[in-house]
């Protein structure tokens, strides 16, 4: 079987944006709206769009229903030329749906059922088949109700003694897993890459280099921590580092934590150093802000570094 470069364990479920919502939604018998939009999404489900989009071969793990939208995510994946082999399907359980409410001024508001994704354990993953990636990312620590502690620890340990590298960013602790049954997961993570209230929340700073140096001493080898339009800070036993964000015309920051780790496994797939590596995350990250959704912007290696050279005059 062909080893991938990336594979990405991740919420798979289906998103329906409808446009305009307004807040009047239940004031009326229905309510017409001139835009809707289907597409496959989850945390590590963008990431592994827009890696393949920067030319990568990535596959995703999760867990879907036996139904309709199953199907259909699973097309949509195919389309995108996304590995689905170690999809697990799940009879008793329905695939997760977003309903995205785009409101006229741009808000959002979700409506989640997370499905299938609720009921996804180690045991729907063949360890095995997780061997034969470069890079095995978590979506996000926290996306799981029941793959968090010792058994994600498990997996990613099983990885690392393969040699693969291993990585993941965090979302909202939404089920009350807590901070200290994640500590197992984070002493086999190469990279890890929380927002700054994730990172707050693990490690209870709320100075981002402290922050970093409690993760480091988790046992996680390279911290980025993602802060917003501030940028990030990356720190390791070397080095440390800022990096500032690019700041772009934002036209929607849906995902742009999810394209920032895009860039910066880039990075490490082509062997660059952390600096390059953050410069690839940032201008990804920049680019997928100035469209509409998580996926919808960035469209190749080439066009981000021809956006680096054109927008910031950054050869990468
Ligand atoms: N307004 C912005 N302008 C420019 N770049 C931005 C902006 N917001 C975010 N970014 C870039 O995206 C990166 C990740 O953003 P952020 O820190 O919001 O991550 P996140 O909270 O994980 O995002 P998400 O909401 O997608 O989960 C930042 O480090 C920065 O490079
Ligand atoms: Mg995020």
């Amino acid at each position: 079987m062909k080893k991938l470069d990336v594979l990405c364990v991740t919420l798979l479920n289906l998103n329906i944006l409808v446009k305009p919502v307004d807040r009047g939604v239940f004031d009326r018998d229905a309510t017409l709206v001139s835009n809707y939009n289907v597409v496959v999404g989850g945390d590590g489900t963008n990431q592994a769009v827009t890696l393949s989009r920067l030319g990568h071969s990535v596959g995703v793990c999760g867990s879907i229903g036996e139904d309709h939208f199953g199907h259909l995510a699973m097309e949509l994946l195919h389309e995108r030329a996304i590995d689905t082999v170690q999809v697990a399907v799940n009879p008793q359980a329905q695939t997760a749906v977003c309903l995205v409410m785009i409101g006229p001024d741009g808000e959002r508001n979700f409506i989640v059922k997370r499905g299938a994704c609720d009921s996804f354990t180690l045991a729907d993953i063949d360890q095995d088949l997780c061997t034969r990636a470069k890079i095995l990312n978590i979506g996000s620590v926290f996306t799981f109700k029941k793959l968090f502690g010792n058994d994600l620890a498990a997996l990613l340990r099983n990885a690392q003694q393969h040699g693969i590298i291993t990585s993941a960013d965090a979302m909202y602790d939404s089920y009350g897993i807590g901070a200290e049954n994640m500590l197992p997961v984070l002493q086999h993570l190469d990279y890890f890459l929380p927002s700054y209230d994730e990172a707050k929340y693990l490690t209870r700073e709320d100075d981002p280099e402290r922050m970093a140096d409690k993760l480091l001493s988790y046992g996680v080898k390279n911290v980025v921590i993602k802060l917003g339009a501030s940028g990030c800070l990356l720190k390791n036993a070397r080095v440390q580092m800022l990096q500032p964000a690019f700041l772009a015309p934002v036209v929607d920051t849906t995902g742009a934590g999810d394209n920032f780790i895009a860039g910066f496994l880039h990075g490490v797939l082509n062997g660059w150093d952390e600096r390059r590596c953050l410069l690839a995350a940032s201008a990804t990250a920049s680019i997928s802000i100035g469209a509409i959704g998580a996926t919808g912007a960035v469209q190749s290696a080439d066009q981000m570094l021809q956006w680096l050279w054109e927008k910031q005059n950054i050869i990468l």
